[in-house]
């Protein structure tokens, strides 16, 4: 993809399942990587693998949900590699919170802190960097599920429907800045996020899949290997005049 070498990227939530590939992928195109997440094992691991196959990474541990974190790390990965020219937010949290009559305070508070605040604090710290490099890409994981609902879920809802909105806002801000802002919609996929939710193991966890790929027309979760090479294509300049979509990568489960 053209316009991915030597450019430095922030990944949030590095350190596994989507922003993982994310991560791994961008390393693989020539990019420099923050590979920012709350746990430290996971993000020294990513950044690991990408310097055993030669690429080059720093690893960021911070909350993604904390402003002076979020700064702080932002100030690390430029004064490791001199510049930012891509934020990638990939940290959420899906908790099977219920609808609203079931939902926790505790569950939709943090639900909207880390899907929808972490967009606002990495936005405001980061774009302000991507700007003084000249210009560059922002991309922002939603979900299939901030279009149609899913009953079970009213936090990741509501967080995900804010996403969207949210990165056309930004797209529309800083078109003349030559900050271009995209999201990707993800139908459900192979991540421990996913896993997590599921809570449950071996045979059983294999048939909670097939159950929640049933209504994918493709009939099967999506790798995040797959959602990592529509971001990549976002970040690239190969999507240099696309701003401001919400990209579904979903095995048609929208179209359908
Ligand atoms: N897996 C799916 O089915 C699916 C579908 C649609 C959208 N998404 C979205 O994709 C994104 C990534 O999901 P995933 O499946 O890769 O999840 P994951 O759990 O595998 O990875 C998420 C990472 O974010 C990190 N993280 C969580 N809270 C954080 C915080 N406060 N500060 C810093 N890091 C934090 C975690 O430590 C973890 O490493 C999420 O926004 C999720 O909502 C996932």
């Amino acid at each position: 993809m053209n316009g991915l070498t030597e450019k430095v990227a922030f990944v949030t939530g590095g350190g596994s399942g989507i922003g993982r590939q994310v991560s791994l992928r961008l390393a693989r195109e020539g990019a420099r990587i923050g590979v920012v997440d709350l746990r430290e094992e996971s993000a020294r691991s990513v950044v690991e693998e990408i310097r055993a196959a030669g690429g080059e990474a720093t690893a960021i541990v911070a909350d993604v949900t904390s402003a002076e974190q979020v700064e702080a790390g932002v100030a690390k990965l430029v004064a490791d590699f001199g510049a930012l020219h891509f934020l990638v937010n990939c940290a959420g949290v899906a908790l099977g919170e219920g609808g609203v009559v079931e939902c926790s305070e505790a569950a939709w508070d943090t639900t909207m802190a880390v899907n929808v605040k972490s967009i606002f604090l990495t936005g405001k710290y980061a774009i302000p960097q991507i700007i003084a490099a000249g210009g560059g890409s922002v991309v922002n994981i939603a979900s299939v599920f901030g279009m149609v609902a899913n009953p079970d879920e009213c936090g990741y809802a509501a967080s995900k429907g804010a996403v969207i909105n949210l990165t056309r806002q930004m797209a529309v801000q800083h078109a003349s800045d030559r900050v271009r802002v995209n999201a990707v919609l993800p139908s459900d996929c192979d991540t421990p996020l996913i896993a997590g939710l599921l809570g449950v193991e071996g045979a059983e966890l294999e048939a909670a899949k097939a159950e929640l790929a049933a209504p994918i027309p493709f009939g099967r979760l999506a790798r995040p290997e797959e959602i990592a090479a529509g971001i990549a294509f976002l970040l690239s300049d190969d999507a240099g005049f696309i701003t401001g979509v919400s990209l579904p990568i979903d095995g048609g489960f929208l179209t359908k």
